[in-house]
């Protein structure tokens, strides 16, 4: 069996679709990149992965604004899928992850019509055999390896193949003004993993693509399709265009593949 998804993340949408943030447009980038996986990808792959940071300011119009963006109909209960309806993709599922700046209460209220759960989203789902975990490190731009979190991974990574989501990042990137923000106590997130079937680690938050191998899984990150950020000491803020993550899967293997998404 063999099956394809697509991991984004950061979109950081606002109050309008036309607004600005840093002198971007959040909005009209997230547009171009559904319209993107509607035109090149629909057919490859079976879902989307939002890996945080959905809105800017997490309050009610701004996850209104974010649904009609995607012609959203919303998922049941946390991970989802939804199902994006917007630039011609017809009802492709998605599942959202929260980042730093969802607020939990509000995006669970906007997105998942069931949800009564409101604290941190750890929850799993399957998709041909695969357990994907969605993993909440908090609300905090530094991540928080809680001890609810690292029960729910304790629990929930069996011997199954398993993909892990998360927000906020695993390992170190490289850039040091976000290298500080790494969570604590990774030794024992690394050791819950050991002799276990992770295929892969995927994040979003430091709004940068990066690909390494940490203990033989492979850990990816995916550029923010809002503002990406220069892989460097300091902040800088770039005008490259949205990177769209490709995953591929197939017996038993984990393939990717980073595309840019034009903005014109
Ligand atoms: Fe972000």
């Amino acid at each position: 069996m063999s099956f394809s998804f697509v991991h984004i993340s950061d979109h950081h949408l606002l109050h309008s679709a036309d607004e600005l943030l840093l002198g971007f447009s959040p909005g009209h980038a997230f547009r171009k990149v559904l319209r993107f996986i509607s035109e090149h990808l629909a057919r490859e792959i079976d879902f989307i992965v939002s890996g945080g940071d959905l809105v800017e300011i997490p309050d009610l119009v701004s996850y209104e604004t974010a649904k009609r963006l995607m012609d959203l109909r919303p998922g049941s209960l946390a991970p989802g899928p939804g199902f994006v309806r917007a630039e011609g993709l017809n009802g492709l599922p998605i599942y959202f992850l929260p980042g730093n700046h969802d607020d939990r209460k509000n995006f669970y209220r906007s997105l998942y019509v069931e949800q009564t759960m409101l604290g941190l989203m750890n929850a799993y789902f399957e998709h041909d055999g695969i357990r994907f975990l969605c993993l909440d490190l908090g609300t905090e731009i530094k991540g928080v390896l809680s001890e609810e979190t690292f029960g729910f991974l304790k629990a929930c990574l069996t011997d199954q193949p398993a993909i892990i989501l998360s927000h906020q990042p695993v390992v170190r990137i490289g850039a040091k003004w976000l290298d500080k923000y790494l969570a604590k106590r990774l030794g024992r997130f690394w050791k819950i993993l050991a002799q276990k079937k992770v295929l892969g680690i995927l994040s979003g938050h430091v709004h940068i693509s990066y690909d390494q191998v940490v203990n033989g899984i492979q850990v990816m990150g995916t550029r923010s399709t809002a503002f990406p950020f220069a892989p460097l000491g300091e902040k800088v803020i770039c005008l490259w265009p949205p990177h769209i993550r490709v995953i591929h899967i197939k017996k038993g293997v984990l393939s990717s593949r980073l595309i840019e998404v034009p903005l014109d």
